[in-house]
């Protein structure tokens, strides 16, 4: 992630020093970088890859970024290596320095509380890869100077990316939203109403995603996608909707982590069948009715809770996750009392915590109003 945050830095025309405590991870963002930026050149997407380069230098030495106005954190995803480092880059940095972290998953205000001057202190969450994505969390954490967040909307605009405002709370806004499109599908797939090749036809025919709940977590990888589903539970105290699934704990307990050790969900050995799926059309409009109602409601809770406005909530799924629309706006096509009718209906059946439907929606679908006019 540091090395495609890097390049977009560049590419913007900024001087960046990439800085890592591992000479190796240094050495392959180098060469990584050289080798992407002659790419690009050579398809015409940058103009001179020679003097974007020129402006990016690579260090193991903290104390080279003493000059720097803006430093973005991405280092592997523990809070005590996180609070360490920050703490010992604001003894290198100068008092006007912005702090930002990557963090997926770790509280922006628990990170800038190992600060000096916390208020300096944002999440700037990107997607990966980076370079790509052009979706990017604006994150205060509590303590943040609120002159700040506007400041990094407007970097981050001018680094052609597209920001959005979330509140320092667990997955902000992605990846709590999107819980749903894989807990729900693992769920339906454990009580065996269809299997995994079905559940993701249903998704992409008549869902209209690009990839299928299972084919999305084989490629994400189950150690990254597990861990940030248990992370979410956790951190929302243990709240059913965010329950993790054995199916996929035992994936990546048996080391089947998805396409990158060519087994996961599916097999990825040559010559390996797909295997047989069910184009039933009754029941991939159930699958897709009751993952999508999980997922609106999660959209509409997040709004109720101040979590992000309508307008960054619809950019968000489609411009981090490649949504085909907006889940409010997904709401507003089916009808509020229509996704309410399929989650009510749910609860009853399972009288499960996890089925319950967001007083927002309950309301919306009373007045009959729309998120979106
Ligand atoms: N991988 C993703 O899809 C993704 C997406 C968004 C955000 N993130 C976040 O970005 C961060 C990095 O993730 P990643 O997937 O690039 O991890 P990674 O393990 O690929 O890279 C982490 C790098 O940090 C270096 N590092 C570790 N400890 C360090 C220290 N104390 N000082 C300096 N360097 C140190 C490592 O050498 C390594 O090069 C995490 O916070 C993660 O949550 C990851």
């Amino acid at each position: 992630m540091g090395a495609g945050i890097a390049q977009v830095a560049a590419v913007a025309g900024h001087r960046v020093i990439v800085y890592d405590n591992n000479e190796a991870s240094l050495h392959k963002a180098d060469k990584g970088l050289s080798a992407t930026l002659q790419k690009l050149e050579e398809k015409g997407k940058v103009a001179n890859a020679a003097e974007i380069l020129g402006r990016l230098s690579y260090t193991n030495n903290l104390n080279d970024l003493a000059d720097c106005g803006l430093v973005i954190e991405a280092v592997i995803e523990n809070l005590g290596i996180k609070q360490q480092l920050f703490t010992a880059l604001e003894r290198q940095v100068c008092d006007e320095c912005i702090l930002a972290s990557n963090t997926s998953s770790l509280s922006i205000t628990a990170i800038a509380a190992a600060c000096q001057r916390p208020e300096r202190v944002v999440g700037l969450h990107f997607f990966n890869p980076p370079p790509l994505m052009a979706l990017v969390e604006v994150i205060p954490a509590i303590q943040t100077d609120p002159s700040l967040i506007e400041r990094a909307k407007v970097l981050m605009t001018a680094w052609g990316k597209l920001p959005v405002v979330a509140k320092d709370t667990p997955g902000f806004i992605v990846n709590r939203v999107a819980r749903p499109f894989y807990g729900e599908a693992l769920r339906i797939y454990e009580e065996g109403l269809a299997d995994m090749a079905t559940i993701d036809w249903a998704m992409t025919s008549i869902g209209g995603f690009r990839m299928g709940p299972f084919t999305l977590m084989d490629y994400i990888g189950h150690d990254v996608n597990y861990v940030v589903t248990e992370t979410v539970f956790q951190s929302f105290f243990y709240d059913p909707r965010y329950k993790p699934s054995f199916s996929q704990k035992r994936l990546l307990e048996a080391g089947w982590l998805g396409r990158k050790s060519g087994r996961g969900f599916y097999n990825y050995a040559e010559g390996t069948a797909l295997p047989e799926l069910v184009k039933d059309e009754l029941l991939g409009k159930q699958i897709v009715e009751r993952i999508m109602a999980m997922l609106i409601n999660e959209a509409v809770e997040a709004l109720y809770l101040r979590i992000a406005t309508i307008a960054d909530l619809e950019t968000a799924m489609t411009k981090g996750v490649n949504y085909p629309k907006g889940l409010l706006q997904w709401c507003d096509d089916w009808g509020a009392a229509h996704v309410l009718a399929l989650l009510d209906h749910l609860y009853q059946q399972y009288g499960e915590d996890r089925y319950r439907a967001s007083v927002l929606l309950r309301r919306k679908a009373q007045e009959g109003s729309l998120f979106l006019s």
